[in-house]
């Protein structure tokens, strides 16, 4: 599994040779389809490859960053949003060294006008600039607008899909909501797959 994840660390590092990808946004089609599992184990094989590492956890409907890495979230972006509270103050450092998160605090009424903030935008800029990379966690892309409002705001998106879990429609609509706001995708995992499909991974190894 860790192979896995370093082997996903390699590609995104290699995705994009020209440009840095210092912000990166993980979203899926659909509920469930392992955004923030993905985002969690990238995180640390980042760090374990020296890189200093900052999770913003932006699904302010369903937030889960905080419970993986055991922090509290009676405070994160929607206190800096809300009451201009100096955002490091926000960001926790975590059991992994080199690794902090930001979490979302208090889960607002209104998301998707949130994460399109100006605020959010000027956050973002100035933690790229401080951190090697930052990872972004988002809700899914159906059924709500705020990782595509996100997406245009960072260097790269990568969409998890939910190997027999997605429809091929939910997916084609998925990237059809990114390619609209130009957002610039760095490639698609294929996550959950089954034991079944295992022989097409040794294959390609
Ligand atoms: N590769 C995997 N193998 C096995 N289980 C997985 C895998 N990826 C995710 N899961 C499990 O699937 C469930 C959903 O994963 P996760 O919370 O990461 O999805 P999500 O896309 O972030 O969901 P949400 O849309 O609710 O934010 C969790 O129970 C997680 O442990
Ligand atoms: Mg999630």
């Amino acid at each position: 599994v860790a192979e896995a994840y370093r082997g996903l660390r390699t590609n995104i590092q290699f995705a994009n040779l020209d440009k840095d990808i210092r912000t990166l946004l993980i979203t899926s089609s659909t509920q469930g389809e392992g955004k923030s599992t993905t985002l969690a184990n990238l995180a640390v094989a980042l760090v374990q490859d020296g890189k200093r590492v900052l999770i913003v956890d932006c699904d302010l409907r369903r937030p889960t960053q905080h419970k993986i890495f055991w922090v509290p979230n009676d405070e994160g972006i929607t206190t800096y949003i809300a009451t201009n509270t100096d955002s490091k103050s926000l960001i926790k450092t975590t059991v992994v060294p080199g690794l902090d998160l930001l979490p979302t605090g208090p889960i607002p009424p209104n998301p998707s006008e949130m994460v399109g903030s100006k605020k959010v935008r000027i956050l973002l800029a100035s933690l790229a600039a401080e951190y090697g990379t930052v990872l972004i966690d988002s809700p899914p892309l159906v059924p709500v607008t705020d990782a595509a409002i996100l997406s245009a705001q960072v260097d790269g998106v990568l969409l998890v899909i939910g190997s027999g879990s997605v429809d091929k429609n939910m997916a084609k609509f998925a990237k059809e909501s990114l390619a609209n706001v130009q957002a610039k995708i760095i490639g698609t995992v294929l996550n959950k797959v089954t034991s079944v499909d295992k022989g097409y991974y040794y294959r390609y190894y």
